[in-house]
């Protein structure tokens, strides 16, 4: 049983830093792509069994040191009665984003065992397949995310009309960020409950919002979700892309047990900033840099590690992998780390 994900995250001491890549069961791999021609991706995160399926595909493919469950952060949204769809080229869309106030009164609060529980059937079969050799982790779409995909419909630049809500009817912001909130947390206790070993909240639009923003609408919300998370008794990693700046604020307010760091931030300081913090530190490779040569990636991926010192860090991307690298590139980033040895 490989267990050095879990040691990591909670700070003992380990031979190495484990390795998984945000993002891993995707495009890049050959084997996904052969399942996402048989079945689109909704279904995919909708069937249990091809949701597996991927999820082990680079465990078995590339000897990463977790498994995270095959989903998608909108199925909450969708679950609280959002019609989601993801078409090819444009990405994640929802049909009708909340405008009118009559919107925000339509969603539904979501029990997860009812309404997610295709999601948690996946988690008890993964965990099944898995069969310990590495932990697998849940995770949910922190709420100002999930709100401004809510308001927005789709991916955006601007984010003119999340924004927009936030200066208009800021009253109306908090109430469906609090519910979010409660809804994010309600499901990851439940992922626990069905094998998740530890659960990841990703805030992937906290790049959206200026400081005083970030801490008024997007950070007690994810305090919240991760506060409700760790009830249930596994490591919780909290990670929001764009908010480098926020690090030290990010661990106080949250509690959670690993801090994502993304690939913006220079990996010393994100290390020195925490140092006194009892948190783990996860990332954080930039992506991008899987499209040099593998000797190029190693000696990237050795510069990262070493930044981070080795202990009470898990190696990872500083963001999800591409779906155009090389399966051959991503192994070798998987390699360098397990190579490497601390000093
Ligand atoms: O990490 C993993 O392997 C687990 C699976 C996972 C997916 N999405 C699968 C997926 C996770 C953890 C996510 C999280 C997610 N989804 C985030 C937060 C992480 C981040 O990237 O910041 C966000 C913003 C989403 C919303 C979303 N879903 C987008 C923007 C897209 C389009 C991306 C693209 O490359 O087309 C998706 C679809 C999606 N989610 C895919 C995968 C593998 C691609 C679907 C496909 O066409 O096969």
């Amino acid at each position: 049983m490989n267990d050095l994900f879990l040691r990591a995250c909670r700070r003992e001491l380990v031979e190495r830093p484990p390795v998984w890549m945000m993002r891993q069961a995707g495009r890049y791999l050959p084997e996904y792509r052969a399942v996402r021609e048989r079945a689109d991706f909704l279904t995919m995160v909708g069937t249990p069994e091809l949701a597996v399926e991927v999820t082990l595909q680079p465990v078995d493919r590339l000897g990463v040191d977790a498994a995270i469950i095959f989903s998608d952060i909108l199925v909450v949204p969708q679950a609280m009665g959002m019609a989601l769809s993801v078409d090819e080229g444009v990405g994640p869309r929802f049909h009708q984003p909340l405008r009118s106030p009559g919107d925000f009164a339509r969603l539904r609060d979501i029990v997860p065992e009812q309404h997610l529980g295709y999601v948690l059937d996946a988690l008890r079969l993964a965990r099944r397949a898995l069969d310990g050799r590495v932990p697998l982790i849940g995770f949910a779409g922190a709420p100002w995310t999930l709100m401004s995909y809510m308001v927005e419909g789709q991916g955006s630049k601007s984010f003119t009309q999340a924004k927009r809500l936030l200066v208009q009817d800021p009253a109306r912001a908090h109430a469906l960020l609090a519910r979010l909130a409660q809804a994010v947390g309600a499901f990851l206790v439940a992922q626990v409950a069905a094998g998740a070993q530890a659960v990841q909240l990703f805030d992937s639009w906290a790049s959206a919002l200026g400081p005083r923003d970030f801490r008024e609408f997007a950070l007690p919300y994810l305090a919240e979700a991760v506060r409700l998370a760790k009830a249930a008794g596994v490591p919780v990693i909290a990670f929001a892309p764009g908010a480098g700046w926020a690090l030290e604020e990010i661990a106080r307010a949250t509690g959670a047990d690993v801090i994502g760091v993304d690939w913006q931030t220079d990996a010393e300081d994100a290390r020195r900033r925490l140092a006194g913090l009892p948190v783990a530190l996860q990332g954080n490779l930039d992506p991008g840099w899987l499209y040099a040569s593998p000797g190029e990636i190693r000696t990237r991926t050795r510069d990262m590690l070493a930044a981070f010192g080795g202990r009470s860090h898990i190696a990872n991307l500083g963001h999800g992998i591409n779906p155009d690298v090389p399966v051959s590139q991503a192994q070798a980033f998987i390699d360098a780390v397990k190579e490497w040895r601390i000093p």
